[in-house]
């Protein structure tokens, strides 16, 4: 079944989980995709599990553009999500709505999302007013990581607890569809959820959320770092993916690989035909000799 922002509506009022997860490239959406999740998110977390980067904030418009062009090449049934990436936003209300229109005509992504509270109402009404719809997040918004001093837990104190609720009421009233809650405490996350029309969808925020997110390098093990508290490890796909490369190598070197059933082949005749050609001179001849 299609996923669209209507039916994560109805799997709030339902009680029916959503899940999300992160994707960058057309093979692992079209995986995804088959799987059965609801949403695929292109997130700029892009910047640092698939370019390297050592932050979200060096990721371009053009860099999201080219990912989500190819996870919604991959993808038939869930809701393609592309973040807009830092100073794609912040800077004036046109921009925010332009750059928004750029992932959907573009990349083909079917909604956008963005990072902040109230600061960013205006973006988030003039966006849903061009008629693309926004998925807000809160919490620990990554592209404010230097403000925030580093990657840590949001809300704890009474006045961060306050802001948070503020800011997800905000987000609803300017026209969001749905909230990321990143990083918050889970009694914190499952009280405004409770409040909410719009779905929250969680990360590091316990299961009271309306339904979850993971960044897929983290679920399968493959990023090779440790793990935040908020991760759980589905599966070891990058020891996986190593010990693969490794029989590769080995069998490689060692002439296993390839084998007959990796082979094609020809008739002994038709080899030895043209091989005495060539002894004869009747084919071309090597410069070297
Ligand atoms: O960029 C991203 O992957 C995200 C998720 C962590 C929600 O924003």
């Amino acid at each position: 079944m299609k996923n669209t922002i209507l039916t994560l509506e109805q799997k709030k009022r339902e009680g029916d989980k959503i899940t999300m997860l992160t994707a960058y490239d057309y093979s692992t959406a079209k995986l995804m995709d088959e799987s059965g999740v609801n949403c695929i998110l292109v997130g700029d977390s892009l910047g640092n599990v698939m370019l390297g980067y050592d932050s979200t904030l060096p990721v371009t418009m053009e860099e999201m553009i080219h990912h989500a062009k190819a996870v919604s090449r991959g993808t038939k049934n869930a809701l393609v999500v592309a973040d807009l990436p830092f100073m794609s936003y912040q800077v004036t209300v046109a921009e925010a709505v332009r750059n928004a229109g750029r992932l959907i005509k573009e990349g083909g992504a079917h909604t956008v999302k963005l990072e902040g509270g109230k600061e960013v109402c205006p973006q988030i009404r003039a966006i849903t007013q061009a008629s693309i719809p926004v998925m807000a997040h809160l919490g620990l918004t990554p592209q404010s990581v230097h403000s925030l001093g580093g990657y840590k837990v949001q809300g704890r104190e009474t006045d961060a607890a306050r802001k948070l609720l503020e800011d997800a009421l905000a987000v609803e009233e300017a026209g969001a569809f749905s909230v990321v809650f990143e990083c918050i405490p889970a009694a914190l996350a499952t009280w405004i959820t409770g409040l909410l029309h719009i779905p929250t969808i969680g990360i590091g925020a316990g299961n009271g959320c309306d339904g979850q997110v993971l960044v897929y390098q983290d679920m399968l093990a493959m990023y090779g770092n440790t793990p935040a508290k908020f991760v759980k490890q589905f599966a070891a796909v990058g020891d996986i993916m190593k010990d693969a490369f490794r029989a590769y190598i080995q069998e490689t070197k060692n002439g296993a690989f390839p084998a007959q059933e990796h082979t094609y082949k020809i008739d002994d005749a038709t080899v030895n035909a043209v091989k005495r050609e060539y002894e004869e001179g009747g084919l071309g001849v090597r410069k070297d000799g």
